[in-house]
């Protein structure tokens, strides 16, 4: 149990492609602070329904596997790496049967609230954390000392996904990924718990026409204005 003075927390929610994990991850480099994400847990949470034959849809199976698990982080990498009972998963998550299960299982409210409840205790043994994912300033931290929404075009999400697969050697067809982007967004917002939506109060960044520098530059000025503000110093 932590009983030290509360975290700082700063949030960055956002869809698919907006640029969000590149963001947390160099703002978090910048700022020496723990970076947490969240996509790679509901990840975690579909590959876990893969492996043991739960179909992804059935919530209650899904989330009595999750509470039989340990997700938890191996916090001694950059970025931290995610772990089913110990067991680093970091590269399986991404494939795409698992992109497609995290999707669906992140629907169910049972799920959610298994993870949000693993987040905020994360959040409570790192006393400076970013966390980003799609639901974090909106749901589960909504006082944050900063609550961020970063978006962009739809066109401009899938341009970078289709160079992101291709920089890892794999092949695809943009009209496909950004098929598939659409879809998921329009799950994301509209599922009954925890939909995509900006936090009330965030701050919004088009990334859209920003390259990654400007848009840390941006994040880390306003995080450091509100830290200055509240007399919070950067490091804990
Ligand atoms: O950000 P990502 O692509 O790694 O997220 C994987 C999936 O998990 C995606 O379908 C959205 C979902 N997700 C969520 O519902 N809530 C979060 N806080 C993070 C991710």
């Amino acid at each position: 149990m932590n009983a030290g003075p509360p975290s700082v927390v700063v949030t960055i929610d956002g869809p698919a492609g907006s640029g969000k994990s590149s963001a947390a991850d160099a703002l978090a480099q910048r700022l020496h602070w723990q970076v947490l994400d969240t996509g790679a847990m509901y990840r975690a949470a579909g590959l876990l329904a893969i492996e043991r034959a739960i179909d992804p849809a059935d919530g209650a199976s899904v989330a009595a596997a999750l509470r039989a698990c340990r997700i938890d982080f191996d916090w001694s990498v950059s970025p931290p790496m995610v772990r089913l009972d110990g067991r680093p998963v970091g590269e399986a998550i991404r494939s795409p049967a698992a992109t497609a299960a995290a999707s669906v299982v992140a629907a169910h409210p049972e799920v959610r609230a298994c993870l949000v409840e693993s987040q905020r205790r994360i959040a409570a043994d790192h006393p400076r954390l970013i966390s980003e994912g799609r639901d974090q300033g909106s749901v589960v931290f909504p006082d944050a000392l900063v609550r961020f929404y970063l978006d962009a075009p739809v066109g401009e999400r899938t341009r970078r996904r289709v160079r992101q697969w291709a920089a890892e050697g794999r092949t695809a067809d943009p009209r496909e990924v950004e098929e598939a982007i659409r879809a998921r967004d329009l799950r994301d917002s509209e599922r009954a718990v925890g939909p995509l939506r900006k936090p009330e109060g965030g701050v919004s960044i088009d990334t859209g026409t920003l390259d990654l520098g400007e848009v840390v530059d941006r994040l880390e000025r306003t995080v450091r204005a509100a830290l200055a503000e509240h007399r919070i110093v950067a490091e804990a």
